[in-house]
């Protein structure tokens, strides 16, 4: 069923993209170029791609002091081996939880071959990283802090040592893992971690759209979901976080050159080469560069090489622009 109304939604999308081509350059405001006539998605269809982003993942409450001593982890460069990176550097809280370059310097000032995600939402994909190599954000948190190009920790007695020694910690892991005979342990500075990490979610305009508030999107951005779905995006990104629910070749239809053999390196099966996780779609009008090795510097480019390797589509810039906007208002509300 599902399939057979994305095959619709395709092929009756073919004609108007094409011709989205032939506006190049000029100014369209409200409905009315080629094909595109007036309406919305209706929500029946909405339904089937998208979900809105719920209230909470974790009893906030409950989970109070977890949070906090997680929240103070994540902020305190004293978990690397130089008491210089947090990991707050690669991932600012206060810039959508990324640092905006290609790739990050770790505590020697080295980079890796990876662009840094952001944290905001992570915790509601399938697994974590660009391979999906960790299960969930708990187990995730246990790996920058022992690799030696981002935060060189030697080990994990070394970790848990040193915190021992600090005030605050001292006070907090106890209270944390009160039903813990030794609250001290390694594997709970991920579970603290992580705990905070389930509480940065960032309901936009389109999660209040999606729950019927109508008037929530632009008119320049409900055309842009149209086309967003209509061309075929939508079938890798969707979901509650428009992705991040799935793993996908990249350069599905059109080879894409990069090194990276992706989840290769953690299934070793030879259809998994270039494969990566579909990386969210919330804030990433601010999240940029983008793709896995941050080579593409502007959204635009993003979208347009999506377009040509994803889905073997040319795209004018009539489409970008459209999409670009829908693709806007996935920002957090308040920070747009
Ligand atoms: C030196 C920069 C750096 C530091 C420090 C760092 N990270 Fe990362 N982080 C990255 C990079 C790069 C990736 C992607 C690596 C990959 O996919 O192979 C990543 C991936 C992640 C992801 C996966 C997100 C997704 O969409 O898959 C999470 C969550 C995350 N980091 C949280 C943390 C936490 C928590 C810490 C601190 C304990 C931390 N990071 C420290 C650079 C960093
Ligand atoms: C077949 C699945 C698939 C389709 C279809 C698809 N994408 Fe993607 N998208 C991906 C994957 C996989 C990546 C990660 C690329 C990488 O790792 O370098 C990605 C990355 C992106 C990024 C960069 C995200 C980031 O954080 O760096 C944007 C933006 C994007 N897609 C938008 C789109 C748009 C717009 C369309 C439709 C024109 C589209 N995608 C179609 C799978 C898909």
């Amino acid at each position: 069923m599902k399939l057979i109304l994305l095959l619709a939604l395709i092929l009756s999308s073919h004609a108007y993209a094409q011709g989205g081509q032939g506006h190049q350059g000029g100014m369209h405001k409200g409905d009315h170029h080629g094909g595109m006539h007036g309406g919305e998605l209706d929500a029946a269809t909405l339904k089937q791609f998208f979900e809105p982003l719920p209230a909470s993942i974790i009893d906030e409450k409950k989970n109070e002091t977890l949070i906090k001593l997680g929240r103070m982890l994540y902020m305190d460069p004293r978990l690397s081996v130089n008491d210089k990176i947090a990991c707050n550097s690669c991932h600012q809280l206060n810039k959508f939880g990324v640092d905006n370059e290609p790739t990050s310097p770790g505590h020697e000032g080295k980079r890796g071959g990876r662009n840094s995600p952001t944290t905001l939402n992570a915790a509601l994909h399938i697994a974590q990283f660009w391979d999906g190599r960790a299960r969930d954000v708990e187990e995730q948190a246990l790996g920058p802090i022992l690799n030696p190009i981002e935060m060189g920790m030697p080990s994990e007695e070394a970790v848990v040592n040193k915190l021992k020694k600090i005030e605050e910690y001292q006070d907090l892991f106890p209270k944390a893992f009160k039903d813990d005979k030794d609250p001290f342990q390694y594997k709970n500075v991920g579970k603290a971690i992580g705990a905070f990490e389930r509480t940065l979610l960032t309901p936009s305009r389109f999660d209040d759209y999606l729950k019927g508030d109508k008037d929530a999107l632009t008119a320049d951005e409900k055309r842009g979901l149209k086309k967003f779905v209509h061309m075929g995006c939508a079938t890798c990104h969707n979901g509650i976080v428009i992705g991040g629910n799935s793993f996908k070749k990249l350069g599905l239809v059109e080879p894409f050159e990069t090194d990276d053999l992706g989840r290769y390196e953690v299934t070793g099966i030879e259809s998994d080469k270039h494969v990566f996780k579909v990386p969210s779609l919330r804030n990433i009008t601010k999240t940029g560069p983008y793709f896995h090795d941050g080579s593409v510097e502007t959204l635009d480019e993003a979208i347009r090489l999506m377009a040509k390797h994803q889905l073997g589509r040319q795209v004018g810039d009539s489409f970008i622009r459209d999409v670009k906007a829908f693709l806007g208002s996935l920002t957090e509300k308040g920070k747009e």
